[in-house]
């Protein structure tokens, strides 16, 4: 086994263990190393703790299509989610594979010897070492990496503060004056838990409103869980149910006009009957359905009725060492400052250099942004695999779904690679321009050009994080490998007779 090629994988959460469970499963690899800068397994499950944390799509099919499990509600918690992929970890005797506390800070491609020079820091001792690898592929997400709205005066804060991906479970809130910051899909599910208890008395600073979408959470019946359980393919019509579900949604929301102004009525009712009614003309949205990400209401509206919940829709100034002054020059003293502002999600923080002497970043910004072939493969950057590369969000379906896509994607690209009948494939900057004019021509005319968003370089620039059509099309397109995409180092011939011709 260990004379086959050595795989790297960058990461592991979802994507980064679902990749390698394909490898065992599709090619009985075991010559893998996945580097996670984490202490366990499961990258956002595993960091967002907050409480009400838990998935908008339900968990069967925000789960591996090989891995049904008896969910006991529609929606999974934080807790749930985890224990699900620490459970496939051990199943598919993962954990001897994964050097934990070890980020990846470097993959610099040598194209004399077709390998990955990587190095890796141990981020309990500081260590740097290098080890080397044929194949690399990238799971390290997309919201992962917290940002903080770069409002000034936030190290002058004396009192607790933390961003919502890293909840601080040490800070009792009772009795406190608690401002958060953000209204995205984070904020409108802790909030509503938070003010439960009316000694919490929180501030929340909104700039923009969003769509809301009304509860969808169920808890499931003994009967419906025996019915799954033991009835053949019970289980798999109802991933399809929701699967075409989403399928829908795509096509009111995203896919046609006449449909949407439909769901924009409805939402807007939906807003209307639920929110107090001084809030409205704040909390209906002027922009397009699914221009943000449509959140499924965790009873957010509804706790803005709560005496101890106050909305603030000034704009913040700057922070100062005991609260926040807002643009209309108002000073909110604050306990605790929670930053539920999102992540930075138009940045490719993993540095690889390719074939090329430039780095993935240098790359990114020379297009604009990022720009990879079908989200998964970058010009330049031989053997390198992105799981959730650029473009590939949906905005409306399980990204459970578009990650086994990917993978499924990325196992027959590099077949050849492990067979050792060719030793690197890079795709090629002409499909990769060809695709990028496809998708962006679509984009610029999609509802995502019309509010700021995490979807855009910057909030406003480029699209680089969404696909613009359904989760259908995105499965059609990446099937089958479109060889003559690729160009080959060593065994060209191998790879025209056994793959091009099929
Ligand atoms: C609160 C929240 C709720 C969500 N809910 C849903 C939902 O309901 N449905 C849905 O479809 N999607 C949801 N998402 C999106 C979610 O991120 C994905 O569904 C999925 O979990 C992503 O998995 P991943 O493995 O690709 O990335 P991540 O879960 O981000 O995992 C990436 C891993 O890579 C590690 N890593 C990063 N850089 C390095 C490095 N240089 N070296 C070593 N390790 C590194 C990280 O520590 C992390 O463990 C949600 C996101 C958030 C933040
Ligand atoms: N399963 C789920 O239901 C779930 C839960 C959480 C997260 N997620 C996923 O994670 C993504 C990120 O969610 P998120 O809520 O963490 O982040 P987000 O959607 O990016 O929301 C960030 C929030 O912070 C606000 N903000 C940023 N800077 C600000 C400033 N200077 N002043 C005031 N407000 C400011 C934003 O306002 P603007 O809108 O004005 O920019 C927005 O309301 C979601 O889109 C979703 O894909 C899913």
């Amino acid at each position: 086994m260990s004379s086959m090629p050595r795989v790297v994988i960058v990461g592991a959460g979802a994507s980064g263990l679902a990749c390698a469970i394909s490898l065992k499963k599709v090619h009985g690899h075991d010559n893998f190393t996945i580097y996670e800068k984490g202490s366990d397994v499961g990258g956002t499950w595993r960091d967002n703790i907050y409480p009400g944390c838990s998935s908008d799509v339900p968990m069967s099919f925000y789960s591996l299509s090989s891995d049904l499990h008896d969910w006991p509600q529609s929606h999974g918690s934080n807790e749930d989610i985890q224990a699900y992929w620490v459970g496939l970890t051990r199943k598919y005797g993962l954990y001897r594979h994964i050097e934990f506390n070890k980020t990846v800070v470097l993959a610099e491609w040598n194209s004399e010897k077709q390998l990955y020079t990587l190095t890796v820091e141990n981020l309990a001792t500081g260590e740097q070492s290098v080890t080397t690898a044929a194949i690399v592929v990238s799971a390290i997400g997309v919201l992962g990496f917290p940002r903080y709205a770069g409002i000034p005066g936030r190290e002058t804060f004396k009192g607790e503060l933390f961003h919502s991906g890293r909840w601080d479970t040490s800070i009792d809130l009772a009795g406190k004056k608690v401002g958060v910051i953000g209204n995205g899909a984070s904020a409108t599910q802790f909030i509503p838990c938070i003010t439960e208890d009316p000694n919490v008395n929180v501030v929340n600073f909104c700039r923009t409103p969003n769509w809301l979408l009304p509860p969808a959470r169920k808890t499931y019946s003994n009967l419906r869980r025996a019915i799954l359980r033991n009835i053949p393919f019970a289980y798999r019509l109802v991933r399809w149910a929701v699967f075409l579900r989403f399928e829908f949604m795509y096509l009111a929301v995203f896919g046609n006009a006449f449909l949407r102004k439909i769901v924009t009525k409805l939402l807007t009712s939906y807003i209307r009957y639920t929110a107090p009614p001084g809030l409205h003309d704040k909390l209906i949205p002027s922009f397009p359905v699914g221009c943000k990400r449509v959140i499924f209401d965790t009873h957010y509206l509804k706790a803005l009725h709560r005496p101890n919940l106050k909305v603030n829709w000034d704009g913040v100034e700057r922070i100062t060492e005991d609260g926040i002054i807002t643009k209309t020059g108002d000073r909110i003293p604050l306990d605790v400052l929670i930053f539920a502002t999102g992540y930075a999600a138009d940045e490719y923080p993993l540095p690889v250099v390719g074939n090329r002497k430039m780095s993935i970043q240098e790359s990114f910004r020379a297009d604009g942004g990022g720009k990879a072939y079908l989200g998964t493969t970058v010009p330049g950057f031989p053997n390198f695999f992105m799981i959730t590369g650029p473009n590939v969000v949906t905005g409306h379906t399980s990204v459970i779904y578009t990650t086994e896509v990917q993978i499924n994607y990325i196992m027959q690209l590099i077949a050849p690679i492990l067979g050792r009948e060719i030793e690197s494939l890079e795709v090629t900057q002409n499909a990769t321009d060809a695709y990028d004019d496809k998708i962006q021509a679509r984009l610029s005319n999609s509802v995502f050009m019309h509010c700021h968003s995490w979807y855009r370089v910057g909030g406003q620039g480029k699209v680089t994080n969404n696909f613009p059509a359904a989760a259908t099309v995105f499965w059609l397109w990446l099937r089958k490998p479109n060889w003559n995409h690729y160009k080959v180092v060593g065994g060209e011939s191998n790879l025209s007779m056994k793959y091009v011709a099929k």
